[in-house]
């Protein structure tokens, strides 16, 4: 992604204390972020914070002469690539529905034709109410994207809808609309993410160490290249992904039956899940108390979902399945390859140092009837970018 030039606007709430983190984030990423302030987001955090952070001098005075003469809000707007206005509260969601623009931040959101995305954050009283609905309705009609608020303890008190989503949440939305080659544009693709979890009584389960990074980081890079992303994820600890439909499912009969409904849809599938093979044979309803000497359970096979999709595939689909292996990687991954009829498979080791469970990076090995291709380490988000490329540019893939 290229560097660009971000307006982030915040508007009077609490939240814009979260919005410190977002400037401060987007600009060690090597953007240009232009701070603009209303009057009342100066009484919740001050300019110099957002100077400070940003690098850049923020702007609050439509009128003022501090600034350098060929800076005010049609530069500023003609210049950015996106803008961000985080909290917005209800009295500028109601100006920009209305075209009102009365102020440094209302006049340049008005004449900026970049993308543009609205992240609400009020008292639920203050989010439900027709008129801010109406309001953002509008909003969205005029093109103007919406990052839905999160539910939870609010600063007034209350708990209920209308929390701002946490900085890391605002910035992959932001990541989106940044990107504009879109390669994947027109591509429907499900991807599977996660561990399963198969529960033994109401209080212990069996599951595995995988965290979801790789099949979240796939899912973002497909959805940044334009894809129409399902993610369908096991439990994981992961902020959901804005612009993906997702589907979350517990154990692997529910991810099954999950990816059966949504599979035929797709011209893609990808199968990063860590789908346990096995599952305890009867649930108990109560809790399994201890007794003397050892205990063994009886486990039975789940449904092997990849290989199911790959002998249902429908002409033209693609479909993709990882091997997550301990030894002689390369010959499992290829023998997984011929078994689960895949047209590639991700081969990838956690005896590597770098690669595999919970960590941001990854070494994989991208495997096809008629080539083994080897990837350095990389992050997990890198190596979704490379996969995607090697498997999704244009060609179809040939069936191992
Ligand atoms: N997989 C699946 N359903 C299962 C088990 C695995 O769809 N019940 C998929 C995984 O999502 C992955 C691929 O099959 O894409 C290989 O998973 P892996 O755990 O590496 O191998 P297994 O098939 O489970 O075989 P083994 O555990 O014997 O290595």
């Amino acid at each position: 992604m290229k560097y660009r030039n971000i307006i982030v606007g915040v508007t009077g709430g609490i939240a814009a204390y979260k919005t410190c983190t977002l400037v401060s984030s987007l600009k060690k990423q090597g953007h240009t972020v232009h701070v603009l302030m209303s009057a009342n987001a100066q009484k919740f955090v001050s300019p110099l914070t957002f100077q400070t952070l940003s690098g850049q001098k923020v702007y609050t005075d439509m009128f003022s002469t501090d600034y350098e003469p060929d800076v005010h809000h049609i530069s500023l707007a003609k210049e950015a690539d996106l803008f961000v206005i985080a909290p917005a509260s209800a009295d500028v969601i109601a100006k920009i529905a209305n075209g009102i623009a009365d102020d440094m931040l209302t006049t340049t959101f008005l004449a900026s034709r970049c993308e543009k995305l609205l992240v609400p954050a009020m008292n639920t009283g203050m989010l439900d109410n027709p008129a801010t609905q109406r309001n953002l309705e509008i909003c969205r009609n005029d093109g103007i994207h919406i990052l839905e608020s999160d539910s939870g303890y609010l600063a007034c008190g209350d708990t209920g809808r209308g929390r701002m989503p946490e900085a890391e949440e605002i910035e992959d939305a932001i990541k989106m609309y940044l990107c504009t080659d879109r390669p994947l544009t027109g591509r429907k693709i499900l991807i599977t993410a996660g561990p399963t979890r198969e529960s033994i009584d109401p209080v212990r389960y069996i599951t595995n160490h995988s965290s979801g990074k790789m099949g979240y980081a796939l899912a973002r890079a497909a959805r940044n290249a334009g894809a129409d992303v399902t993610l369908i994820n096991g439990p994981v600890a992961l902020q959901p992904l804005y612009g993906v439909s997702t589907v979350s499912v517990e154990s692997a009969d529910e991810m099954y039956q999950a990816v059966m409904n949504h599979y035929e849809k797709n011209d893609t599938v990808i199968m990063a899940a860590a789908v346990a093979d096995y599952r305890p044979a009867l649930v108990n309803t109560q809790k399994i108390k201890k007794e003397d000497g050892d205990l063994s359970l009886t486990l039975m096979r789940t449904p092997d979902i990849l290989k199911e999709v790959s002998s249902h595939r429908k002409a033209g689909q693609t479909i993709i399945g990882f091997a997550m292996e301990t030894e002689d990687l390369l010959n499992n991954a290829r023998k997984k390859c011929i078994e689960k009829n895949c047209d590639y498979i991700i081969a990838n080791s956690i005896s590597e140092k770098g690669a595999g469970f919970q960590g941001d990076t990854n070494i994989v090995t991208i495997i096809s009837k008629d080539a083994t291709v080897s990837l350095p380490l990389l992050s997990k988000d890198e190596a979704a970018v490379q996969i995607l490329k090697h498997c999704l540019s244009g060609k179809k893939g040939s069936k191992c």
